[in-house]
């Protein structure tokens, strides 16, 4: 019963294959296994010990429609064989895995891709990561995550791209891009997306993860939603329910968030994939009294894929023969699977691209490491930068001190393929520029130091000219359940910055971390900060290059960064409160403030300096009237007044003075980086149109108000330059809800 193999490349055929399916075989082609368990995986003899653990039997492994998670192309392709000779109908795996910033070349971790404000920069890692992984015999990634984040106590936060919804959707959009090209079936070495974790799974309680998620709809619809909402208009094929409840509901089993806003309004026809064990975890949410519970529920919500979990093949097939479950929810679900198969020419081609020659050639090669290296450099922010330390004299006496002074881990948490040892340390780095006596490095431990670690340290530190400390949170720190309700850096690191500050000689810190941290006595005490995150495979050169002045910092945060783990969650789009803080300087009772802290985070959203000096024109607006339908422009000179070349984002912003509901004190709407010589004046131009003004109103419906507005220009969210106009001419937008 081979014969539609070659052939099934259109719908009918798809169909039939599914009407020679059993039910067996349709409820098993639901299920997602990590590779342990199938036959021709590297990790030989495990089939027994995971089985056991999900309770599946092997007949079911090898009815299983996907795999999650393989290790390269010899076991793609390993796997596929054997999962073909066993699958009666012979219909081929998906094989999916966790590319999220680089497949085996890394990139920064997103977040710091996020700081670089380069939407092609952001395609072409994707770009690279799918070609590495494609030809690995990866078929999707469960990349991007889109979820809008606000508190940097969650570990994940180093996972998306920030605060703002429309640079996530821009940054969502190009990652979709970079990763599945025009058209995924045609262009080779593209492999599908998956957006994730729908939805608000970056608003969980207390930033810890997994937690509750509760918001108003309107909230979730005008911040939290138009980043998925971006990648699957941009073609996203997959989405990934999130593990948090959505209005009491936990994702994974909510038919309103998945069948009715999802499939219905939006329109999504692809794969939906729980997030891994998702399904049966509604028993500990406390939605399901059971497996089966479990089962009907995320079936009628329209999960398609049940990953890591045996609800569906544990009991869908009885709940369908009873009665209880529809068998068209099974066949739409199994459809869609098959569609996406075909779609990548999996009947065709089972093995894909897994090809293990061309992976040795295609993996970590020149093109692909330069792009690391850009990514790297263009992703770090200059945090502070005062008598000019930085960049480094090569021929003064250097100590690199500090946990990341000689260490490798610079890839950060989900860099599943990278290998540390191929990542160079930022001492090696540094000597290889500056030659080897001009440094002495001396490393240490993350969260504790020895005596004669701090001993070796100070000493280096008294016999040089500048001291650089390598500070940072291990990768373990951050990422999936690396949540943190202190957001210093560790206790004795503090303590180290303390130590070489009474040495008083120039002081930089290079920060290593997947989060915005609360940096007091790191900012305030070190005359230089250098934010590289986890910059990747070539981060180490990258930073290095940076700290020498061989290339410029242009990085800029999208995650403010507070000014104490009490102020979260802390963010630039806030709405201004009936009690607005009048004077930060004379505090008076009775405004929304605290008593012992500031209201503004210690470092902005879109902040970032370079070595070089940008003045700002007056800024003007062509008119101060905007008729629907026309445009008005904001412009502005930039000069750059330092004396080498650099790159400035200017960053305009918008404020709804009233609204039908609260609008934020100021909206990002537009960007623009300029590349600037010494001395050289650019005249930027911003358009700006009725429909960037609109926003949802407490009917859901999506339009804009007429009134007065204000447009803002400047290099970062607080220092802006305030331009008020008036939107005549009444409702415009849609009256329906849109995102
Ligand atoms: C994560 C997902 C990931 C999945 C598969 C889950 O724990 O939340 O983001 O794609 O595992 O590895």
């Amino acid at each position: 019963m081979k014969a539609w193999r070659n052939d099934a490349v259109n719908d009918m055929e798809l169909q039939r294959l599914l009407s020679m399916m059993t039910l067996e075989e349709k409820v098993d082609q639901l299920l997602q296994l990590a590779p342990a368990f199938f036959e021709g995986a590297n990790s030989a003899g495990q089939i027994t010990g995971p089985l056991e653990g999900l309770g599946i039997t092997e007949a079911t492994v090898r009815r299983a429609g996907s795999a999650l998670g393989l290790g390269g192309a010899e076991e793609a392709i390993a796997i596929q064989d054997a999962h073909l000779r066993h699958n009666r109908l012979n219909i081929p795996l998906l094989i999916m895995a966790d590319v999220i910033h680089g497949y085996r070349t890394i990139f920064p971790v997103p977040l710091a891709i996020g700081s670089s404000w380069d939407m092609e920069l952001a395609g072409r890692t994707a770009a690279i990561a799918a070609k590495e992984a494609a030809a690995a015999g990866i078929h999707v990634t469960f990349s991007p995550m889109a979820d809008l984040t606000r508190d940097p106590r969650w570990g994940r936060v180093m996972e998306s791209t920030g605060e703002d919804p429309w640079l996530n959707g821009e940054y969502a959009r190009a990652f979709v891009r970079g990763y599945q090209g025009k058209d995924v079936a045609k262009e080779p070495y593209k492999i599908a997306a998956c957006i994730k974790h729908f939805a608000a799974y970056g608003a969980a309680e207390g930033g810890r993860d997994y937690n509750t998620v509760d918001m108003s709809e309107w909230m979730r619809r005008e911040y939290y939603m138009p980043s998925y909402r971006a990648a699957l208009d941009e073609g996203c094929e997959m989405v990934m329910t999130a593990f948090n409840t959505v209005d009491g509901i936990p994702a994974t089993g909510n038919r309103k968030l998945m069948r009715d806003l999802l499939r219905e309004e939006w329109g999504f026809n692809g794969v939906l994939i729980s997030d891994w064990g998702a399904v049966k975890e509604m028993i500990p949410h406390g939605v399901a009294e059971n497996e089966r519970e479990c089962a009907r529920k995320a079936i009628e919500a329209g999960v398609d894929i049940e990953m890591m979990s045996p609800c569906y093949p544990h009991h869908l097939q009885e709940l369908v023969e009873s009665g209880e479950v529809d068998v068209k929810l099974v066949d739409e679900a199994v459809m869609r699977i098959l569609r996406l198969k075909r779609k990548l020419g999996l009947f065709q081609k089972p093995h894909r691209y897994a090809d293990p020659a061309a992976e040795q050639d295609i993996l970590l090669c020149a093109e692909h490491l330069d792009a690391a290296h850009e990514a790297a450099l263009r992703s770090c922010v200059l945090l502070k930068n005062e008598q000019n330390t930085l960049p480094l004299n090569k021929d003064m006496k250097t100590a690199l001190i500090g946990p990341f002074a000689v260490s490798d881990d610079l890839l950060g948490p989900w860099s599943c393929m990278g290998k540390r040892e191929e990542t160079a340390t930022l001492a090696e780095s540094m000597s290889l520029l500056a030659g080897s006596s001009a440094l002495t490095a001396v490393g240490c431990g993350v969260e504790s130091i020895t005596e004669k670690e701090l001993t070796d340290m100070l000493t280096a530190a008294r016999s040089a000219d500048v001291v650089v400390l390598a500070l940072g949170e291990a990768s373990e720190m951050s990422g999936e359940a690396g949540c943190r309700a202190d957001i210093r850096l560790p206790g004795c690191q503090l303590e180290l910055v303390q130590r070489v500050r009474e040495l008083g000689k120039p002081t930089v810190a290079v920060l290593f971390n997947g989060r915005p941290l609360d940096l007091h006595g790191v900012l305030d005490e070190a005359d230089s900060v250098l934010e590289a995150w986890y910059p990747g495979t070539k981060g180490a050169e990258a930073v290095a290059e940076l700290l020498y002045g061989e290339a410029n910092p242009s990085g800029r945060l999208t995650m403010s960064f507070p000014y104490s783990v009490g102020q979260v969650p802390v963010y630039y789009n806030a709405f201004n409160t009936g009690r607005p803080q009048s004077d930060p300087s004379a505090p008076v009772r009775y405004e929304s403030q605290y008593l012992d802290i500031p209201n503004e985070p210690l470092l902005p959203f879109g902040y970032g300096l370079g070595y070089t000096e940008f003045e700002y024109g007056q800024a003007v607006l062509s008119s101060d009237e905007l008729h629907a339908g026309s445009s008005l422009s904001a412009s502005v000179s930039v000069t750059n007044a330092g004396s080498r070349a650099g790159e400035e984002t200017v960053q305009l912003y918008v404020r709804d003075i009233s609204g039908e509901t609260v609008r934020p004190l100021r909206e990002l709407k537009a960007f623009r980086k300029i590349t600037l010589n010494a001395g050289e004046t650019k005249e930027i131009e911003f358009l700006l149109t009725e429909d960037m003004l609109r926003y949802h109103h407490s009917d859901l419906s999506y339009h804009s108000d007429s009134g007065a507005f204000i447009a803002m220009v400047g290099p970062n969210s607080r220092e802006v330059q305030e331009l008020p106009f008036q939107l005549i001419s009444g409702v415009y937008g849609t009256t329906t809800t849109t995102t």
